[in-house]
């Protein structure tokens, strides 16, 4: 892509001016074409500025998605080489299924500004409206059925951490895979496997930050934050992204050269609620007891009066210090 040439010139050379005549001799285009791109790049929301004798500079990114900011980003060996962003898909990870089924690669990443259909645990509705980051990544991550499981513990570490280094906060994850502040949902991750998994062996994590919203702009019942509303800050979503890949593809490693024990370790430093009181409802029945971490299959262990209870799956409800539920 012409645009992408461009970009990266400027990128090539950070703060400086590139001239209008290198960039038409190296992309073999017209000075007026190349002017005429630029405009567009400027459209888009790339700061470029343009001075007579001297050329191009690049002076910021826009923060909405971009797959030429995202794949200059991003620092990994697989996760986000391949990637497709568009403005409205219905969810991105039955898109990235679909792309799955066709047979795109183990890394491929998929993004949308809005879903109209965005799925969440339990099949209930998730809202993705602008400014937020909805991704699904697809992963062949040649494990068993029983460890690809921990994928989203992978997912959830990851996006812990990303949030940390690129919004300068420190957020929680809610077992299984419920990253809040301050008992309010930031994030959803959402595992599905892809066709049987015995022959494939494939799976989509989508995950979905609540990054440029306001609060109003999600339902009022719902117990959501978003990182505006937390920070006051608008974050660029292509580094949370490119982050989110890096934390991921490091974390998927790990497992598979460390084992489960060391990503445990990483899960229950940055979970929440753990030696607190708990409410777990597993279809209509309700278990209360104190949550203790999660087993060496990634199950909750839950102690109920004098002894423990694995679960693997549930609504888990913390009670906070102040007597309420998260
Ligand atoms: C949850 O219920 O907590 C999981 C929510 C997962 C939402 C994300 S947004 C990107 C991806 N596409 C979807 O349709 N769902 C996931």
């Amino acid at each position: 892509m012409v645009r992408e040439g461009i970009l990266d010139l400027l990128a090539a050379n950070p703060g400086e001016y590139v001239s209008g005549e290198l960039m038409s001799e190296r992309l073999q285009l017209t000075r007026a074409a190349v002017w005429k791109q630029i405009k567009v790049l400027k459209e888009t929301g790339f700061q470029i500025e343009a001075q007579t004798k001297k050329g191009y500079r690049l002076l910021r990114t826009p923060l909405n998605i971009n797959a030429w900011t995202i794949k200059h980003l991003v620092k990994t060996r697989k996760l986000g080489h391949e990637l497709y962003i568009s403005e409205e898909v219905t969810s991105t990870n039955e898109w990235a299924k679909e792309l799955a089924r066709k047979g795109k690669d183990h890394g491929t990443v998929v993004l949308a500004e809005t879903q109209t259909a965005g799925v969440g645990r339990m099949q209930r509705h998730w809202e993705a409206p602008k400014g937020g980051l909805w991704m699904s990544v697809i992963l062949k991550p040649k494990l068993s059925l029983a460890d690809a499981s921990k994928l989203t513990l992978c997912a959830g570490v990851a996006v812990v951490d990303a949030i940390a280094e690129v919004c300068k906060i420190k957020v929680g994850i809610k077992w299984p895979n419920d990253v809040v502040f301050n008992g309010l949902k930031l994030v959803g991750i959402l595992a599905e496997v892809v066709g049987e998994w015995n022959t494939v062996q494939t799976m989509v994590i989508g995950i979905g930050v609540n990054v440029n919203l306001h609060r109003m702009q999600l339902s009022k019942e719902l117990t959501a934050t978003t990182l505006l509303e937390i920070t006051g800050i608008e974050f660029d979503l292509n580094s949370l992204a490119a982050k989110i890949l890096e934390h991921l593809e490091e974390e998927l490693i790990n497992l598979k050269t460390k084992g489960f024990d060391s990503l445990r370790d990483r899960w229950m430093q940055r979970a929440v609620g753990l030696g607190q009181t708990a409410l777990i409802q597993q279809g209509n029945r309700t278990f209360e007891g104190i949550i203790q971490g999660i087993s060496i299959d990634g199950e909750l262990i839950i102690k109920i009066g004098e002894e423990s209870q694995t679960f693997s799956a549930g609504e888990v409800r913390v009670r906070s210090t102040t007597g309420t539920y998260f």
